[in-house]
């Protein structure tokens, strides 16, 4: 939890004054792209401008876990300067939830106007197929740790922030249309947030239907909550990699959860690019 609010806020505009003077040729981008399973193949193909390794920016973490690079790339794609991070932060991987969300507020700092954020997640809705898309428009998050607690940062956002529309309205329509326009099935949909690294037992599955939830993950939420706590527009993507626990009756793995992503990568990576083009800030 922050303590010194201060010393936190400078802690973050340290890192955001670091990318700043390493991108300072070309203009900041007004969107931040997080890559989560199976979007890895995104990051071939931004026009790379800058790629910055996460263990260079001061403050920042190193992210650990399987299958995400530690580096922000700053690149052309879609006609857009955008901002990739290729690895993201994860409770589960032991950080503090303001160090999950750390680069989020960072991006915050140096002006960024919309995160997509992207995660693969185990389909609790039985009408979802492996491995097609949802857009997600709500999340379920009270077991999680709060991310804001602790003493406010007023210039980050206000107390008691509403929770209406964490993801953009607006933004989930984009991803919807976008994915009309190009063939590819999804879905819109509640992602329920558990703090893992274990899967989900059959019985957490059940209740989490019974409350609502369509998918369930590890990641995304805490970085929604933080960026819309700054004003940052959110839009989520999910890709639907395996059907959540108890559903088929195989044992969840991780093999599993990475194979499908990557079956679904050419869709997910179609509909970022076409995303990116449409958006206007
Ligand atoms: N549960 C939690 N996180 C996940 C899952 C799941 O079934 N699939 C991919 N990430």
């Amino acid at each position: 939890m922050i303590t010194d609010t201060k010393e936190f806020v400078k802690r973050v505009d340290g890192a955001a004054d670091y990318i700043k003077q390493a991108a300072s040729d070309c203009a900041l981008p007004q969107i931040c792209i997080v890559l989560g399973s199976g979007l890895g193949p995104l990051a071939s193909m931004v026009e790379v401008l800058h790629e910055i390794s996460y263990k260079d920016i001061p403050g920042f973490p190193v992210s650990t876990a399987p299958g995400h690079k530690g580096s922000l790339i700053i690149g052309n794609l879609s006609g857009k300067t955008v901002f990739l991070m290729n690895g993201r932060f994860h409770y589960y991987e032991g950080y503090p939830m303001e160090t999950v969300t750390f680069y989020v507020r960072v991006m915050g700092r140096l002006g960024v106007k919309v995160l997509f954020l992207t995660n693969a997640s185990g389909g609790i809705n039985l009408d979802l197929k492996v491995p097609e898309l949802v857009a997600i428009t709500d999340h379920i998050s009270f077991n999680a740790e709060p991310v804001l607690r602790g003493p406010n940062i007023e210039e980050f956002g206000t107390r008691f922030p509403d929770q209406c529309h964490v993801y953009d309205p607006a933004l989930t329509d984009t991803i919807v249309n976008c994915a009309r326009d190009l063939g590819i099935r999804i879905s819109r949909g509640v992602y329920a947030y558990t703090k893992g690294p274990q899967y989900e037992t059959p019985a957490e599955i059940r209740a989490l239907r019974t409350m609502g939830a369509d998918c369930v993950g590890m990641s995304t939420v805490p970085e929604a909550i933080a960026a819309s706590h700054m004003g940052i527009r959110v839009a989520a993507m999910s890709c639907i990699t395996n059907m959540a626990a108890g559903i088929s009756g195989n044992p969840l793995s991780e093999q599993e959860v990475l194979d499908n992503a990557a079956k679904a990568s050419d869709n997910s990576c179609a509909l970022v690019k076409e995303f990116v083009r449409r958006i206007e800030f």
